[in-house]
């Protein structure tokens, strides 16, 4: 496909978002600029909302990143297929359920050899370290414990403003996390663990380790969740990975 040929039945915006995904993934690197959102009006003959919004996709999508003032970029590790990515806030509500968290903890210390793995850290280098129990409707639902680096994050360690980190890593850090690795475990909980959590010693848990990445492909967050293995679930939202043949 190129800027000339027909959309067909295709919206405009949705025959620029194909075309520019095609572009991305046929062979530019990561880190380089895409054409102007003006020289891609132009060549398509479309208005810049048009191409604003196909661009809005792919930066949903964590194949491009935008910077402020200068234009927008192929990001590091573009991705063409995602299981749906949220944060304990977003996927609570998704459930019609009421976010908060009973206790928090901030500190700060160094990465150690796992974390700064992790997030490709000297292990020397401070992190700044969150433990939460995150409520569903007000009871307990998850443990988390969360490490950033702190060099990203300055003075994260005094409190997040408001529940969300997520949000909170957007409004003041500028860091909007697109993308994690993320491998889920079945574990049982400690005694510890399990008080926090109110349920008997031993009860089943999902373990969900996530190493999460900001749109310019830097790990931001490395974290370890314990979910009660009573109260949670996974749905997973699959999508086909090419678009049927019509008829
Ligand atoms: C999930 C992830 C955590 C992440 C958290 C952010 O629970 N497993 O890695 O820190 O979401 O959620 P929120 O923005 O609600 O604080």
């Amino acid at each position: 496909m190129s800027p000339g040929e027909p959309a067909g039945e295709l919206t405009k915006q949705e025959t620029v978002r194909r075309y520019l995904k095609a572009q991305i993934e046929s062979g530019m690197s990561a880190h380089e600029k895409l054409p102007t959102e003006r020289d891609l009006a132009a060549s398509f003959g479309v208005n810049r909302l048009t191409i604003r919004r196909a661009i809005d996709d792919l930066e949903r999508h964590g194949m491009v990143y935008r910077v402020q003032g200068s234009g927008t970029f192929v990001s590091a590790t573009p991705i063409s297929k995602t299981l749906e990515f949220t944060s304990f806030s977003e996927d609570m509500r998704q459930r019609d359920m009421v976010p908060g968290s009973l206790s928090v903890s901030l500190s700060v210390e160094p990465a150690g050899m796992a974390v700064g793995y992790a997030l490709g850290l000297s292990p020397a280098l401070p992190v700044v370290l969150i433990r939460r129990v995150r409520t569903a409707n007000g009871a307990p639902m998850c443990l988390e414990t969360t490490r950033l680096p702190a060099e990203l994050v300055p003075g994260l360690e005094d409190g997040i403003h408001g529940d969300s980190l997520y949000d909170d890593l957007a409004d003041r850090f500028g860091i909007d996390v697109v993308r994690a690795d993320q491998q889920i475990q079945a574990t049982v909980l400690g005694q510890e663990d399990a008080a926090e959590l109110q349920v008997p010693p031993f009860s089943p848990a999902f373990l969900v380790q996530r190493t999460a990445y900001d749109a310019r492909g830097r790990a931001v967050e490395f974290a370890q969740s314990l979910y009660r293995g009573d109260r949670y679930s996974y749905t997973l939202s699959i999508a086909r990975t090419s678009i049927p043949k019509e008829s």
